[in-house]
């Protein structure tokens, strides 16, 4: 039997993702994302914030309902009312959970919250308890841990386990730690936080500097078993943890002895639901998901891909259900790009006919981004109009 550690996949797509500025949905739009990513195999959904509006509100509870599997989770902050309004917008899920939580960094203590260590310990602690009134799956957030004080960060996390929170997030909320520094920030939690042993410890990182994968793998590398995520790494400012990119990453370095129970052939499809229904395109170069991620261009690359995929691919696009790869012909594609292609069209043209079309190729190409089907037609029967095609 595998002794792979399983990583829990927790998308917040629908709270995270969604406060990004255009990406707002509707009622019937949540749901139908929420049912695309439980058939994606995630863990847990991030449905939303019940009591910052109405409309938030109802989706958790219409999602509630609608959701088998996966477990449920509404946000709020340590505030007693946060805490009843989500509370009650969960009773019809199957596996509630409720995220509540503080600002752990002595910045938001301080400019934010304008008091003590010490009273911020107590609310945690205060918060989490009365989340454990109403569900018994709570996860505690300390805001800005990225941040925070290693030893104050340690007895939030002891406080708020013994109050009864089977999560406990560490979020980068900022996005400003280094890798090393915020795995060995969940190293120094594993070892010195005596209950650890008693929660998940959870990443939420993001991506201000364009770290937010990096850091949730040093964190996952470091013992923790969650990971919070997106689709597409939509999410507030740079975005969050990107899902399809944690992902793949523990599928291709089998060594970390890490899975994840997410179906890998959903990611390009449900990547491309999430872009239109949030009108948010992705862009091209986008790792796993973008239009560019299987896209082969230069002469040096297209040679050795033709030759064999494994020299220029570590994923077949079928892995992650994307479109097949593409030799994309430019200026700077090689000649057995160009002869590749005219093959896949059906003419059957020599070397010496590669070297002559190659030629007047590159003059389309120097002129146009990307020379399509149709110049290279025009291209033959300019040149060789007695070659029929095959
Ligand atoms: O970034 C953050 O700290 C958050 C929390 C609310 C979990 O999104
Ligand atoms: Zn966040």
């Amino acid at each position: 039997m595998s002794q792979n550690k399983k990583i829990f996949i927790f998308d917040t797509t629908l709270r995270d993702g969604e406060q990004v500025p255009g990406c707002k949905l509707n009622a019937s739009e949540k749901i139908e994302l929420a049912v695309a990513l439980e058939n994606l195999g995630v863990d847990i959904i991030e449905a939303g914030f019940p009591v910052s509006s109405p409309g938030d509100f109802e989706s958790v509870q219409n999602i509630s309902k609608v959701i088998k599997n996966a477990t449920v989770c509404g946000l709020t902050r340590a505030v007693k009312k946060d805490i009843e309004v989500a509370g009650e917008a969960l009773k019809g899920a199957k596996r509630p959970r409720i995220h509540t939580g503080i600002g752990v960094s002595d910045l938001h203590i301080t400019t934010k919250f304008n008091t003590t260590r010490e009273e911020i310990l107590n609310r945690a602690v205060e918060a989490v308890k009365y989340a454990r009134s109403f569900v018994d799956d709570v996860e505690f957030y300390g805001e800005d841990a990225g941040r925070a004080d290693l030893e104050f960060l340690a007895r939030v996390v002891e406080a708020v386990i013994n109050a009864g929170a089977t999560v406990v997030n560490i979020p980068d909320t900022t996005g400003y730690c280094l890798p090393h520094q915020y795995g060995e920030k969940i190293a120094y939690l594993i070892n010195n936080v005596p209950n650890v042993d008693k929660a998940i410890l959870s990443c939420h990182c993001h991506n201000d500097l364009g770290l937010a994968t990096a850091n949730s793998i040093a964190g996952v590398i470091n013992g923790a078993r969650q990971i919070e995520c997106t689709i597409n790494g939509l999410g507030e400012r740079a975005g969050n943890t990107s899902l399809e990119e944690v992902v793949m990453i523990i599928k291709q370095h089998e060594s970390l002895g890490l899975y994840t129970d997410i179906k890998a052939e959903q990611l390009n499809p449900i990547s491309r639901l999430v872009a239109d229904t949030m009108r948010m395109p992705v862009q091209p170069n986008k790792a796993i998901v973008g239009s560019n991620a299987f896209a082969h261009s230069s002469g040096i690359h297209q040679d050795g891909f033709l030759k064999n995929a494994e020299n220029y691919e570590i994923i077949r696009p079928e892995q992650v259900g994307a479109d097949s790869s593409k030799i994309v012909l430019t200026a700077r594609s090689g000649r057995s790009a160009l002869a590749h292609r005219f093959q896949k069209l059906g003419y059957n043209f020599n070397r010496n006919d590669i070297d002559t079309l190659y030629q007047a190729f590159l003059q389309v190409a120097d002129i146009k981004k990307e020379v399509g089907d149709g110049d290279l037609k025009e291209l033959a029967a300019k040149f060789y109009p007695e070659v029929a095609i095959a």
